[in-house]
C-alpha cells in the first residue's frame, strides 16, 4: 500500500489557481454558476488547463500530469492528457466503464509507466490511495489497519500514540459501520468488504494531503456511506475520487474531471453542474461547427467558381488562404454519444402468485444467531428492495432465497415455475478469474440450454463485449467490465425471481440507467439490496427493512420508507457524535490563512468604515459589469443559434468572433469581482 512517495521531481509550480470555495459575501450559487460560463476557448483545447491566475491565492500544485499518453495494445487510454492538482481540490473523477480511471491513479501511482508524458509530485507532498478492489489482510487487527498509516514523528512514544490515535481510529471505524469490539479482532476473519473499510479508515485516521479514492463507496451501506460522504465534506486536504454515484459526487466535488475519448475535461462544480456544463459546451460546439463549416462552404463556393479567372486570380487565392487557415483552428465535429449497454431480460415463464415463502427459518454463523424464527413471502411481480444496517442480515437473506447457503432450521419453499437467479455481490464468486470473457459465458451451456457461440456473441455485444474484447480473461477487466459479464450471465438463462445483491457496484452511471430500464420493463419478481439511493428510488415498490433478525415491511416507495421511519433522524444522531470531535478546516479559514499569507494581504493596514464602504460600491460595479456582458453573451449566443443567422454569410463569424471576447472579458470580470468579494470580506473581518 502506498502511504508516501518521495517527489519525483523538484520542480515547484507556483502556478496560482482560481479554484476557491464560495466566500460568505459571494453571490447565491446560481449567480456564481452562471458567471463561470464555459468559454468557447474549451472546445479547441485537448488538455486540461490550470485554472486563470489568481493573485490572492498563490498555489503549490501537489501533483502536475504532463501531456501524458498510454495505451494498451491497439486501445489508446489517454491522449497527451494534462492535469493540476491543488491542496483545496475536490474532483469528481467519472467516465464510462473501461475509460481508464483505475488506470489513470496506477499511473499517478507510480504502478504504471505513462507511454509519453511526466507525472510530478510537489517535494514532500503525501497521498493516501483506496484501491477499487480487494486489499490485503493478514494476522493483524481491524484497529492495527486503521493506524497504521499515521507517520510517527520522532519524538512520539507508544503510550502517545495510543492515546491520541486509538480513539480516533474508533470512532472513524464505528462511523464506517464497525461495531464495538471489531476493531480488536483479525482482519481476516472479515469479509474483503470490511477490510475495504479498514483501510478507509486508515487514510481518513492518516490524513494525507492528497486522497485518492477509487469508488470508496462501493464498499459502503447507507449509513456508513452518509456518514463518510459528511466526514469527507469536511476532509482538510484535497480529494481525488472516482465514483458512478451521482448523490455522492454532488454533496462532495468542487470540481468535475470527466474521462471521455481518451482526453480529460474540466468541469466546474459537482455532477449536476457538470451535467448542466455539458450540455452548454455540446450546443455551443455544436452551433461553432456548423458554423464554420458553413463559412468554409461559402469561401469554397466563391474560389470552385472564379479560381480558373485570371481577373479573380489573387482573390480566389486569399480565400484559399482563408479556409486552410480556418481549417487549422478546426472546431472538433462533435462526437456520438458513447456505446451504450442496451439490453431487456427476456420475459421469462410465468410463475405461480406466491413466488417463494419462508417459515420458521433459523440461521446462524457458528455462535452468531441471525435469524431465529423467520417468516417471509415474496408474490409474483413484485419489486422489493431490503435496507437496513449493515451485519443486520441483508445479503445472508438474499443468500437464503437464492438458495446458496442450507438454512439450519425451518422451510424455504419456491412458488410453482419459479426460476431463481442470484447476482452476488462479489462477482468474483461466479466468474472464472482466468478464463476470458467468452468462457466465463459458454460454461454456462447446459444439455437444456444448448447456447450458439453466435448467440454468446449477441448477448456479449448487448453489454458492449465486441471483438476481440470478448478474449480478454477476467483478471484484467476493470471493474463495472466485470460487473457487466456478471449481468450478461443472467440472460442465458431467464429467471423469474431475481435475487440480486448490489448490482450497481462498480456500473457507470448510464449502464446503471440501462439497468433501471431493463429491470422496469422486467415482469418477473426482483429483490435487490443496493447502496444507491438513485437506483433504489427508481425501482422499489415494496421497502422491507431488516433489523435484528426482524423484517419490518413499508409498502411504499423509498421516500414512503424515509417518512414513515423516521431514518433520516436516526441517521442524523449518527452523524452528530462525530462532527464536533476533530478540527474542522472551513473554507472561510482556509481563505483567511491564504490571505495572511499573501503579500498584499498583509500589506493591507486596518481599514475605515469608509474604506469598506467605497470598497463595497467597487465590488458592486465589478458585478454589474458581469452582469452586463452576461447580457450581451446571452444575446450574442441567441443569435448565433437563430437559423436566419445563416443566410448572411460571414455573420456567424462575425458573432462567434463577438463572443469570444465577451467570454474571455466575462472570465476577466468574473476573477476581478472574486478578488474584490474576497478581498472585501478580509477587510470587514480584519
Ligand atoms: N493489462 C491490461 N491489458 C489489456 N487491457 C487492460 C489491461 N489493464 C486494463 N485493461 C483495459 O483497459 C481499460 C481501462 O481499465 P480501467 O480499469 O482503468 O477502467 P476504469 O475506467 O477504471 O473502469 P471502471 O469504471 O469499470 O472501473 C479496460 O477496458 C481494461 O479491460
Ligand atoms: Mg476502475
Amino acid at each position: 500500500m502506498h502511504e508516501t512517495i518521495g517527489h519525483t521531481a523538484q520542480r515547484y509550480a507556483r502556478i496560482a489557481t482560481g479554484a476557491k470555495r464560495p466566500s460568505k459575501n459571494a453571490p447565491p450559487l446560481a449567480k456564481r454558476r452562471s458567471l463561470r460560463s464555459f468559454t468557447v476557448k474549451f472546445h479547441l483545447k485537448r488538455r486540461v488547463d490550470p485554472p486563470p491566475p489568481d493573485p490572492l491565492s498563490w498555489t503549490v500544485y501537489m501533483l502536475t500530469i504532463a501531456d501524458v499518453s498510454k495505451s494498451y495494445g491497439t486501445r489508446e487510454l489517454f491522449h497527451d492528457v494534462s492535469l493540476f492538482i491543488a491542496r483545496t481540490d475536490r474532483l469528481g473523477l467519472i467516465g464510462p466503464n473501461g475509460a481508464g480511471k483505475s488506470t489513470l491513479f496506477n499511473l499517478i501511482l507510480g504502478e504504471e509507466k505513462p507511454d509519453t508524458g511526466t507525472i510530478e509530485w510537489e517535494r514532500g507532498a503525501d497521498f493516501g490511495f483506496l484501491p477499487q478492489e480487494s486489499a490485503p489482510a493478514g494476522d493483524e487487527t481491524i484497529l492495527h489497519i486503521a493506524t497504521s498509516g499515521k507517520k510517527l514523528e520522532p519524538d512520539e512514544d507508544d503510550y502517545d500514540i495510543d492515546y491520541t490515535l486509538e480513539p480516533r481510529a474508533k470512532k472513524i471505524l464505528a462511523g464506517l459501520g464497525f461495531k464495538e469490539g471489531d476493531a480488536l479482532k483479525l482482519a481476516k476473519t472479515f469479509s474483503g468488504g470490511w477490510v475495504m473499510r479498514a483501510h478507509l479508515a486508515r487514510l481518513l485516521v492518516a490524513e494525507p494531503a492528497l486522497l485518492l479514492l477509487d469508488e470508496p463507496t462501493n464498499h459502503l451501506d447507507l449509513e456508513a456511506l452518509l456518514w463518510f460522504q459528511e466526514y469527507l465534506t469536511r476532509y482538510p486536504g484535497g480529494l481525488v475520487v472516482i465514483s458512478h454515484d451521482r448523490a455522492f459526487l454532488n454533496a462532495l466535488c468542487t470540481g468535475m474531471l470527466e474521462l471521455r475519448s481518451s482526453t480529460l475535461h474540466y468541469y466546474h462544480g459537482n455532477y449536476d453542474n457538470f451535467l448542466v456544463e455539458k450540455e452548454a459546451r455540446k450546443s455551443q460546439q455544436a452551433a461553432a461547427y456548423k458554423n464554420q463549416q458553413r463559412e468554409i462552404a461559402h469561401l469554397q463556393v466563391f474560389v470552385d467558381r472564379f479560381g480558373a479567372k485570371a481577373s479573380m486570380a489573387s482573390r480566389a487565392k486569399s480565400k484559399e488562404k482563408q479556409i486552410e487557415r480556418l481549417k487549422e483552428v478546426a472546431v472538433d465535429e462533435p462526437t456520438e454519444e458513447l456505446r451504450k449497454m442496451n439490453f431487456k431480460f427476456p420475459q421469462p415463464p410465468r410463475s405461480g402468485l406466491k413466488v417463494i415463502e419462508l417459515e420458521h427459518v433459523q440461521q446462524a454463523y457458528g455462535d452468531h444467531v441471525v435469524y431465529r424464527d423467520l417468516n417471509f413471502t415474496a408474490e409474483r411481480g413484485q419489486r422489493i428492495v431490503l435496507v437496513g444496517p449493515n451485519g443486520a442480515g441483508k445479503s445472508t437473506l438474499l443468500k437464503i432465497l437464492a438458495n446458496v447457503i442450507p438454512i439450519n432450521g425451518g422451510v424455504s419453499e419456491l412458488g410453482s415455475n419459479v426460476v431463481p437467479g442470484y447476482f452476488a455481490q462479489n462477482r468474483l464468486d461466479n466468474l472464472d478469474a482466468k478464463a476470458t470473457v467468452f468462457e466465463n459465458v459458454m460454461s454456462l451451456r447446459t444439455n437444456e440450454n444448448q447456447l450458439s457461440e453466435q448467440q454468446a456473441r449477441a448477448i456479449l455485444g448487448a453489454f458492449l463485449f465486441r471483438k476481440d474484447d470478448v478474449h480478454k480473461p477476467v483478471s484484467v477487466l476493470s471493474g463495472g467490465e466485470k460487473s457487466r459479464l456478471a449481468l450478461a450471465r443472467i440472460l442465458v438463462k431467464p429467471p423469474n425471481l431475481l435475487l440480486m445483491d448490489e448490482p450497481t457496484t462498480h456500473l457507470d452511471i448510464q449502464s446503471i440507467d440501462s439497468l433501471v430500464g431493463a429491470l422496469k420493463n422486467y415482469e418477473g419478481t426482483l429483490i435487490f439490496i443496493s447502496h444507491d439511493v438513485h437506483f433504489i428510488r427508481a425501482l422499489a415498490e415494496t421497502v422491507l427493512h431488516v433489523h435484528s433478525g426482524r423484517l419490518t415491511p413499508y409498502s411504499g416507495n423509498y421516500d414512503y420508507y424515509l417518512e414513515k421511519s423516521k431514518a433520516g433522524d436516526a441517521r442524523a444522531a449518527l452523524t452528530a457524535g462525530f462532527t464536533d470531535a476533530r478540527p474542522v478546516q472551513t473554507s472561510s479559514a482556509n481563505l483567511k490563512s491564504q490571505l495572511s499569507n499573501s503579500k498584499s494581504a498583509s500589506a493591507v493596514r486596518k481599514p475605515s468604515t469608509s474604506d469598506i464602504r467605497k470598497f463595497r460600491e467597487q465590488v458592486g460595479l465589478l458585478e454589474k459589469t458581469v452582469a452586463q456582458l452576461e447580457t450581451k453573451q446571452a444575446g450574442l449566443t441567441a443569435d448565433l443559434e437563430a437559423p436566419e443567422t445563416y443566410s448572411t454569410p460571414g455573420k456567424a463569424q462575425q458573432l462567434n468572433r463577438e463572443l469570444s471576447t465577451i467570454v474571455d472579458q466575462i472570465a476577466t470580470a468574473t476573477a476581478e469581482w472574486e478578488n474584490a468579494v474576497s478581498k472585501l470580506e478580509a477587510m470587514e473581518k480584519a
